[in-house]
């Protein structure tokens, strides 16, 4: 038992000992001082005393309840744009129970726990209806303000016209005053009424002073105006962020009024949001109502009163800046602003597109794009799968404005590409994929056996077109223009062992390059010697070309029949230009025949047919076909004519072709005889009509499903053409040498050599291909002897050859096919120049410091002998002039006989310095007196070149 004075306890109760006395006394227990002891019984004595005393004891327990109300205000723009004032009360009530253990306590406590929970789920419903309805009302809002965005969108648009008409009127008034005025002027000065014009003009400065005072106001205004949009613009911003922020917040109220385990204090949530569900219906005919006036009165005062009604127009977007961002047309205006731009009713499928988008970047795949030569916008997006006006957003970024069917050009395509983070490859320029999307499709059916085709080729006159007609049982040489070929036959013939292709080409030496396109497109090349006449010039380039071509050759010598005939000469002549008979360890057949009496021609076709077979030649036949252009022309009846030989697949009449720069439907399509025929399959030649324009003779042709696709590449092509076709044309020049060769795009030097003599050409040859070192090969295209002429001119054209002379000259013809053509002929004296000088071209360091110049060339015409002065050279200057001082070549027969200076030059008996061209002169040599008559002088200075390179 716990004992101590009523001193200590009076302590212990912070109160004084007297009242603590008095108290005591009141309940019965007779306590006189301070330090009397107090038992337990007279505690308890004393509580009872109290607890009666204060009249709460049937309770036993206390309950404690504050209660604290806070009212708030939020400002949130609605979907007009005006700003409303939400007022937001939160009323917060919590008692504080002191528990008591016994089970009825307990039971009431766990009761009004249960009810507290039920009125924060009810208050957790109610919020939630609220909301609903506030989402409700806001959709409405928009709906509304979509409505109304257009029929401002409308009004704007319908006050610009008027606007405009009415500048327009006024401006057609002004116009018409000033021209009224200006007569009036006009007639004023006339009648000398200066002053009066004067003060005329002085009103008319004053109207137009003041009309452009105005205007300048009407423009302040209209600035002031946009700033002020731009400024609620911000506003609205600012505060949709806030009713964002807002919107969290009251939910956290709500979690912390979830009731708790109730143990010391039940928390009882009595918040309440009386706005809300009282206002949210009415809300929606107030935004309604509020519209139209606001409609009405556009940027009306009375926006902010009504605004306030609309306390419940939460939302969790802020859709009220569209219409500021659509009249400024500022697209920086944050998320809506694209949308709105585009105009107001798209502003409503904002958010499905901002999905699609999201979609998009998740589902973006790089892929590899092939880009031909052209392809339409529209293909390109296709390709990248990707819209369209998406290519075309990406590509007016880069400053190009196209349309959806406008064709790009490659660079063009792939550098979008790339941008779009894509990976573009060029498109192989011959394959198909590089044309359309359609030919994609690899041919992957059966390869069937094809006719081969045969070039028949050699020098003029050897009776190769007699040789055909023998085997086509036709007289097409009998019918010949001065009983020479000009142009490249092609027939088809059945043979009892099968079909062959052959086609006829012209031995006439003009026609170099015609023969090379026959080498280029055949399989088999049949050379043609005439057994009286042996190997001739044109025998011996169909030899070159075929061997460039990489083709079989078989050996027809013809005219066999001929009593002069010596085919075991004509034989060992080829042997010399490296064409061995089979006999001989070689892989040419030799066949003598006679087109007259048909002998040896059945042998001809076996050993054809047998080469074929060995190269077992197989093409696609039911596929879309592929060829060549042999020949071409314009005729006046059927248009654009060309002969194609179908390589691959088969043309039909009705196709779409490509052929080089031109297109066309194949109208028509004729056979070697004339006739009508519907298609041709491999190794098949036919004439077809319809294309655009004449293609050239040796253009690939190819089947293109798409007509439209074709005529985009022809121009594309004919436009690359245009741009290219200097460079094109422009023969290989020794010193481009370095920069092609920087360019990695030549790994082979082609040389054309002509020499004086056997021993010189061969030594400068095999001097010049030992130059070849891994990146560059030296390339004896041919190698002769004797003067330049036109036909090596052409074959360095066709070649890309570079000539060199050594001690020989062009002929005149010659010259000018080089001249024209721009093929670099050089000319040398010694061969270590020469080699020197393609070795330096080679190496980069090319540039000779010192060059000859020829200035003129002199024909001998007398020889005479002066007693004192020797031998002189009565000269007559066929072209350009002689100099005193010049240097000469003495030519014989186009070969360089010497080499030396000229001593003197006189004209009549007088010394000159110079003289021109058409008159004749004296030239006396100096040191040199071994001349002819019909030598000729190559007069030439040296001058010093500057180095280029
Ligand atoms: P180009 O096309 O101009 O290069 O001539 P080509 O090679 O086609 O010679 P072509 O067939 O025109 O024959 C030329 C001449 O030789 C003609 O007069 C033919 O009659 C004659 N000829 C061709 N082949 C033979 C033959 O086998 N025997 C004889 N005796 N004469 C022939
Ligand atoms: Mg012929």
């Amino acid at each position: 038992m716990s004992l101590n004075t009523v001193a200590e306890f009076a302590s212990e109760l912070k109160k004084s000992p007297e009242t603590l006395l008095e108290q005591l006394k009141a309940a019965g227990v007779a306590k006189s001082s301070s330090t009397d002891a107090l038992t337990d019984t007279d505690k308890q004595m004393l509580l009872s005393y109290l607890k009666a005393s204060h009249g709460s004891e049937a309770d036993g327990k206390k309950k404690i309840t504050l209660t604290k109300k806070s009212t708030s205000e939020i400002k949130q723009a609605d979907a007009t744009g005006k700003a409303r004032t939400i007022q937001v009360e939160v009323r917060k009530k919590r008692t504080f129970i002191k528990r008591d253990d016994t089970p009825e306590v307990a039971a009431e406590a766990a009761a009004r726990s249960a009810q507290a929970a039920q009125v924060t789920q009810d208050l957790v419903r109610r919020e939630e209806e609220v909301r609903k309805q506030a989402e409700m009302i806001n959709q409405q809002e928009q709906e509304l303000a979509k409505e109304r965005q257009e029929r401002e969108e409308r009004e704007e648009r319908e006050r610009k016209e008027r606007e405009a008409e009415e500048r327009a009127r006024a401006y057609a008034e002004a116009e018409a005053a000033k021209q009224r005025q200006a007569k009036e002027a006009q007639k004023e000065a006339a009648a000398g009424n200066a002053a009066f014009a004067e003060a005329r003009a002085k009103a008319q400065a004053d109207a137009r002073a003041k009309a452009d005072e105005e205007s300048r106001q009407r423009q302040a205004e209209e600035a002031a105006r946009a700033k002020d949009l731009e400024d609620r613009r911000r506003k609205a911003l600012a505060e949709a962020e806030a009713i964002r922020a807002m919107m969290a917040a009251p939910k956290k109220v709500l979690v912390a009024k979830k009731p708790e385990e109730p143990k010391k204090a039940a928390p009882v949530a009595d918040a309440k949001k009386a706005a809300p569900s009282k206002d949210a219906k009415p809300a929606v005919a107030g935004a309604a109502k509020d519209k139209d006036a606001a409609g009405a009165a556009r940027g009306g005062k009375d926006k902010e009163v009504k605004s306030s009604k609309l306390s419940s127009s939460w939302s969790n977007d802020a859709p009220g800046k569209k219409k500021e961002i659509k009249t400024r047309g500022d697209s920086s205006g944050g998320v809506g602003g694209r949308s709105n731009w585009r105009g107001g009713p798209k502003g409503g499928r904002r958010g499905d597109r901002n999905d699609q988008q999201q979609q998009q970047q998740q589902e973006f795949r790089a892929l590899e794009i092939s880009v031909p030569e052209t392809i339409t916008v529209a293909e390109l997006a296709h390709k990248m799968a990707v819209k369209a006006s998406e290519l075309i957003k990406v590509l007016m970024k880069m400053g190009q404005m196209v349309t959806i069917n406008q064709p790009l050009d490659q660079d063009t395509a792939m550098i979008v590409v790339e941008e779009m983070g894509h990976t573009a490859k060029i498109a192989a320029l011959d394959s198909p994929e590089a044309f359309s999307e359609e030919d994609t499709s690899k041919y992957t059916g059966e390869l069937l056996p094809r006719a081969p085709v045969v070039t028949v080729m050699g020098h003029v006159d050897h009776g190769k077109t007699s040789l055909l007609d023998y085997i086509r049982r036709s007289k097409v040489a009998s019918g010949e223009a001065g009983g020479i070929t000009q142009h490249i036959g092609a027939y088809h013939v059945e043979t009892p062992r099968g079909i062959v292709t052959f086609l006829d080409t012209p031995g006439h030496e003009a026609f170099t390059a015609m023969r090379a396109r026959g080498a280029q497109s055949t399989d088999i090349v049949i050379l043609v010697c005439a057994a009286d006449d042996g190997v001739m010039p044109q025998t011996k380039e169909a030899i070159k070309h075929a061997k460039a071509a990489g083709v079989p050759i078989v050996v027809a010598i013809t005219k066999a029949d001929k009593p002069e005939a010596n085919p075991d000469k004509v034989k060992q002549e080829l042997v010399v230009e490296e064409v061995l008979p089979e006999e001989y360890g070689g892989d040419s057949p030799f066949v003598a025949v006679s087109s007259k009496t048909g002998m040896g021609i059945d042998e001809l076709l076996e050993q054809v047919l047998l080469q074929a077979e060995v190269l077992e030649l197989r093409a696609p036949v039911d596929a879309s076909a592929k060829g060549l252009v042999i020949e071409a022309q314009l005729d006046k009846g059927r248009g654009s004519v060309a002969t194609v030989l179908v390589q691959s697949g088969t043309l039909n009449v009705g196709d779409v072709v490509l052929a080089g720069q031109t297109y066309g439907r194949v109208r028509a399509m004729l056979d070697e005889n004339g006739k009508n025929t519907k298609s041709a399959g491999p190794s098949i030649p036919v004439e077809i009509q319809g294309l655009s324009d004449v293609p050239l003779a040796g253009d690939d042709f190819m089947v293109m499903a798409d007509e439209r696709r074709a005529r985009e590449i022809a121009t594309y092509r004919a436009g690359k053409f245009r741009n290219t076709k200097l460079a094109k044309q422009q023969a290989a020049k020794l010193e481009n040498m370095f920069s092609d060769m920087t360019a990695g795009n030549v790994q082979t030097l082609p040389l054309i050599i002509k020499a004086d003599v056997q021993g010189s050409q061969e030594a400068l040859a095999t001097s010049l291909l030992k130059l070849s070192t891994d990146e560059v090969k030296v390339q004896i295209v041919y190698s002769g002897v004797g003067g330049i002429s036109e036909s090596d001119v052409n074959l360095a054209l066709a070649s890309k050859a570079i000539i060199i002379g050594f001690n020989v000259r062009a002929d005149a013809q010659a010259r000018k096919t080089a001249e024209g053509n721009d093929v670099d002929l050089r000319y040398y004296n010694i061969i270590y120049d020469a080699v020197d000088e393609v070795k330096s071209a080679m190496s980069g360091m090319l540039a000779p410091e010192k060059r000859e110049e020829i200035i003129g060339m002199a024909e001998i015409r007398t020889v005479f002998v002066a007693s004192k002065i020797g031998t002189v050279a009565g000269s007559y200057i066929t072209q350009g002039h002689v100099t005193r001082s010049a240097h000469f070549r003495l030519l014989r027969d186009n070969v360089v006989i010497y080499t030396g200076e000229i001593e003197s030059l006189r004209r009549l008996k007088d010394d000159v310095k110079e003289v021109k061209e058409g008159f004749e002169c004296g030239i006396k040599l100096r040191n040199y007196n071994d001349i002819r008559e019909g030598d000729v002088l190559e007069v030439f200075e040296i001058k010093e070149i500057a180095r280029t390179l």
